[in-house]
């Protein structure tokens, strides 16, 4: 009698215990490992960043999920890594958003010239109903956004003269990330665009390709441009987001108890990455000043009315989104 008790409770025992380490999810026994690709050097807060996500990951995962982070563009440009995430060939990718719209349009909102009036309120968009709403619409480019990631603001820089009013940019040949509000920005400042690989700027200001190219203060000084240039002029007239993208093939991979932790690990990278940056930023624009001459342009009015009946023509196009960011606070 007391035998058959206690088989009973062994059992009861062994049912319970199946039944929570399930509710954990850590009856998954096989390990998922990851690449993710960034076209980043090591040392941005970005690149830092996934660093850290990666140890999050396994971390948080008990080892289920790793993530082998792949820096400097190895695995392709940014337009490559995510032509590969959608077909399913790579797990996750860095990109900006200006190279996410190729895929999803509605992406290339954020290359609308001065559409964020600050940080704070770029965040306030990024991370409320708006933010999520345009994340959404990138599943149906077999893409999931993961994190919007910290990026700054984009300021000219070129060979040829300082920018302190914009016409000054009139004729320069000036490299974009090749989105189609990018380029139309380019021309409505009277500069002449031209679609160049992350990667390939360097050796397209060495051997005066272009004249010169624009992006926040960080990517100038990692990716060493500062050599190849003689000015940079503070315009900031553009904040576009950075993105971390995992394909939906590799997403459904996932369990659920994964997916949450994938998430979790995600928030607080991207924490991570705006504290970076926000240590960063100073040291790059000191390092630049060596060999670049650094003007400030405190009122940006004149640029700011240049590029206004572009962003009104764009209206249309964006269905709205123009001035739900705007209405923002
Ligand atoms: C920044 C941005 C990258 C982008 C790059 C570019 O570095 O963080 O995502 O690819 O600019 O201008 O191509």
């Amino acid at each position: 009698m007391k035998g058959k008790r206690i088989i009973w409770v062994v059992s009861l025992l062994c049912i319970v215990s199946v039944f929570c380490v399930y509710a954990e999810g850590t009856t998954d026994t096989e390990v998922i490992t990851m690449r993710l690709s960034t076209n980043h050097t090591e040392q941005t807060p970005a690149a830092l960043g996934y660093a850290y996500f990666a140890d999050r990951v396994s971390e948080l995962t008990q080892g289920q999920v790793e993530i082998e982070v792949y820096y400097n563009a190895v695995l392709g440009s940014a337009r490559e890594t995510l032509e590969q995430i959608q077909a399913g060939a790579l797990d996750i990718t860095h990109a900006s958003t200006a190279h996410l719209s190729a895929f999803t349009p509605i992406m290339d909102i954020f290359s609308v010239p001065y559409l964020f009036r600050n940080n704070e309120h770029f965040w306030n968009v990024l991370e409320g109903k708006v933010g999520s709403e345009i994340a959404a619409y990138s599943e149906e480019a077999e893409m999931k956004l993961l994190v919007w990631v910290a990026a700054g603001s984009r300021s000219f820089y070129n060979k040829v003269r300082p920018i302190t009013k914009p016409e000054d940019l009139k004729g320069l040949k000036i490299r974009v990330m090749g989105s189609p509000v990018m380029i139309q920005t380019m021309e409505t400042f009277g500069a002449s665009p031209t679609t160049t690989a992350f990667a390939e700027v360097y050796s397209a200001l060495q051997t005066g390709v272009i004249d010169g190219a624009e992006n926040n203060p960080i990517s100038v000084d990692k990716m060493k441009h500062d050599e190849v240039s003689d000015y940079y002029s503070m315009d900031e007239h553009m904040m576009i987001p950075d993105v971390l993208m995992i394909s939906l093939t590799s997403w459904n991979k996932l369990s659920d108890n994964q997916q949450k932790k994938l998430l979790k690990a995600s928030d607080e990278t991207q924490i991570f990455i705006a504290e970076e940056w926000a240590k960063q930023e100073k040291e790059s624009l000191d390092n630049i000043s060596s060999n670049i001459i650094i003007n400030e342009i405190p009122d940006k009015t004149a640029f700011i009315a240049v590029v206004k009946p572009l962003q009104d023509s764009l209206s249309a196009q964006f269905d709205g989104y123009i001035e739900k960011i705007q209405a923002v606070k």
